[in-house]
């Protein structure tokens, strides 16, 4: 959902080619959060030296270049060049500093067009350029207002009135100041005041050259800081502010959305909080931060100056790359056995004195008995994590003995759904960052549910706002269908349900039965990926097809609208996931020879009624493709009519992690036979940040 980014290079000399390759580095990293169109703004020239160009002068540098392109990233690299050798600007020259920023966009206002596009800008001398994440909701007014004092705008998005805005407040304070001097971040914050909605923005503008500022609400962004001449004692650890003070030493500076762009550069990292405005002057940063309450725009008091610590990035630059891959969700496909060994990683405990086996999940250890005694738990999510939690509700009820509801994080702010002080709102989401989540978590801690986050993404919004939470440690999922994060999700919320329901004598069996399932699932998987070549060839039969039905029920109805949800986003085919126990009440009525069907049908407890919906469907000429357990294709299919797929029977509640797998193979070859972008599916964007 538009990924921002900015680099700015600070006394180290660096030739625009290499400001460019950076910019445009960074904007592949963040791609898959949009891609239908992209911006930059990059100097004309390196500005005079002080005193002149002192930012806390009216200097005006040569206008800021900005170039905006429809289409990709790699439309925008070619569309740069071309202009850039149109306008003989010397791709050699160097700069010892330069502040640079760029886009990638998944439209909300106004369609993808270069009009459209971010850099968004004051006007035609580009004096507030601004790329932002989010959405402006309340820029109607604002833009009524700014067309009443003479600005023009030329674009249909809600971005466009936040340079117009900062150059009307530029110009006012400029008026009221006299000789006193206006700093961009007192600019920055006046704008701030007036907007509402979910932002995070970058500024650059040629009244402060050099400088960046960037302030967020609801919308992630984080700072990268490379030294680059380290200091000695610095090695271990970070002090308060002590990357972020004006030293004199040559250092580069990141700006992301998000952490993959900039892992490359660096691992220290300050992930910048709701209210904060990062100032970035002097190769120093100052942070200011309005005292407000999450989630309520418009209430901003003061600002005043915080401190903060740098943070290490645990990710390796190995986890953003394709590796041998030919796509980024082939990939996370095939990494599960890994991703699930890492979800469980010093979380399952097998022998000691007792013998027993338990789970151990630091992240609830003070809120257990909470947990225990609340009267509901409701499992909130979107999507895919929607998905995992459904697969998870029938084992949390079983081993809780607590009612398990279910919530659709968007329905339930559509209805305002009750939420009580006895329930626990438990929050899936891969990113940490979905805004129908977020709200819905701000709901219900305003509601005073305990509210337990389970995320992919250890420093989101998600993972910091709740009382307590599991991270899934699947590693960075760059493709935007999610993958091996719905199955460590499912992995977590079994582990989840094992250490709420505690250690009663009656379910020892069932509760070590389901840990050495744990135990063996990465292996299990590995079995399963065995059947890549089946599903393709699967998929080479379905390629022209028009729909695909898959029923399922039980722990399994999640997979069966999981498969279905890969296949309709990734293969643009219609696909639809139906409870097996509703076929008779309506979907029955779309059956005949040509459609084909998947039924799941491996061995648990509702294993018997599915061989009565494979009879009733094939009675019906129904075109079958049956996902059994092993051993159990002759049987399953009635006169051999229909086309199986085995997969190795786990423990119940574990199979669900099994029995998508196939499917999200099925999904990929569909896509990649269908001519389609798999990792960035039409109109999809990964971590939906506006509503
Ligand atoms: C589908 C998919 C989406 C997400 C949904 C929630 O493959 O990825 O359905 O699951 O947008 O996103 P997170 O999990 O980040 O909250």
């Amino acid at each position: 959902m538009c990924g921002i980014f900015a680099y700015l290079n600070y006394n180290v000399e660096r030739e625009r080619s290499y400001i460019l390759q950076v910019l445009f580095n960074g904007l592949r990293r963040l791609e898959y959060r949009g891609y239908d169109s992209a911006g930059i703004a990059i100097d004309s020239s390196s500005p005079p030296p002080k005193p002149q160009c002192s930012s806390d002068s009216k200097f005006i540098s040569s206008p800021p270049l900005v170039f905006r392109q429809e289409g990709n990233i790699e439309s925008l690299v070619k569309s740069v060049y071309k202009e850039v050798d149109e306008i003989e600007l010397n791709l050699k020259e160097s700069f010892s500093i330069h502040a640079g920023i760029a886009h990638t966009r998944w439209a909300t206002h106004g369609e993808p067009a270069p009009r459209n596009s971010h850099p968004q800008t004051s006007g035609p001398a580009n004096e507030f350029m601004v790329v932002h994440n989010g959405v402006i909701t309340n820029y109607e007014v604002l833009k009524a207002t700014l067309i009443l004092h003479g600005f023009e705008f030329k674009s249909e998005t809600d971005t466009e009135v936040i340079p117009k805005l900062a150059k009307f407040v530029y110009d006012k304070a400029n008026e009221a100041a006299g000789d006193q001097v206006v700093t961009f971040s007192q600019v920055v914050l006046e704008v701030m005041r007036h907007l509402e909605g979910a932002y995070a923005l970058i500024f650059k503008s040629s009244y402060y050259p050099n400088e960046l500022i960037a302030c967020k609400r609801g919308s992630p962004l984080l700072l990268g800081v490379k030294e680059l001449e380290e200091n000695k004692d610095n090695g271990s650890g970070f002090e308060e502010n002590k990357f972020l003070s004006k030293d004199g030493k040559p250092k580069e500076l990141f700006l992301s959305s998000d952490a993959n762009a900039v892992v490359e550069h660096t691992k220290k990292v300050l992930v910048i909080e709701d209210g904060e405005v990062v100032h970035i002057k002097d190769g120093g940063v100052s942070i200011l931060k309005y005292e407000n309450d999450m989630g309520k725009p418009g209430t901003f008091s003061r600002a005043s100056s915080v401190r903060r610590a740098l943070s290490v990035l645990e990710m390796e630059v190995e986890q953003i790359n394709k590796g041998h891959y030919e796509h980024y969700m082939q990939k996370e496909i095939h990494e599960q056995p890994e991703s699930l060994t890492t979800t469980m990683r010093g979380r399952l405990i097998r022998g000691g004195s007792s013998k027993s086996k338990s789970v151990l999940l630091g992240g609830l250890k003070d809120h257990l008995k909470t947990i225990r005694r609340s009267r509901r738990i409701v499992f909130i999510g979107c999507g895919t994590s929607y998905n995992a939690a459904l697969a998870a509700r029938p084992i949390f009820e079983e081993l809780s003995g607590i009612p398990v509801t279910m919530e659709i994080a968007s329905d339930l702010l559509d209805r305002e759904g009750p939420i009580y002080r006895e329930d626990t709102a438990v929050f899936v989401s891969q990113s940490g960052e979905t805004a129908d989540t977020l709200l819905a978590l701000q709901y219900a801690l305003e509601n005073g549910a305990l509210c337990v986050g389970v995320t992919n993404t250890a420093s989101s919004a998600i993972a910091r706002n709740t009382h307590c939470g599991v991270h899934i440690n699947a590693g960075a999922e760059i493709g935007v269908a999610s993958t091996k994060a719905y199955t460590s999700q499912i992995v977590v919320m079994a582990m989840l349900s094992l250490a709420i329901g505690g250690d009663t004598i009656s379910t020892k069996a069932r509760r070590e039965a389901i840990i050495d399932g744990l135990y063996d699932l990465p292996n299990k998987v590995r079995e399963v990926l065995e059947l890549d070549q089946e599903m393709k060839d699967l998929a080479n039969l379905l390629i022209a097809e028009q729909s695909l039905l898959v029923f399922g029920r039980g722990y399994n109805y999640a997979t069966a609208l999981e498969g279905a949800l890969k296949v309709k986003e990734v293969a643009l085919m219609h696909s639809e996931g139906i409870l097996a126990g509703e076929m008779k009440h309506g979907p029955l009525a779309l059956v005949d020879e040509s459609l084909p069907i998947v039924v799941i049908a491996t061995r648990d407890a509702c294993f018997s009624k599915q061989q009565s919906v494979i009879q009733q469907l094939h009675a019906r000429r129904g075109r079958l493709i049956v996902l059994c357990s092993e051993g159990d294709a002759a049987s399953v299919c009635p006169g051999k009519s229909c086309r199986t797929i085995e997969v190795p029977q786990v423990e119940d509640c574990l199979q669900p992690v099994i029995n998508v797998v196939p499917l999200q193979l099925l999904a990929y070859h569909l896509t990649v036979l269908r001519g389609f972008n798999v990792d960035q599916p039409r109109n999809l964007a990964k971590s939906v940040t506006t509503q």
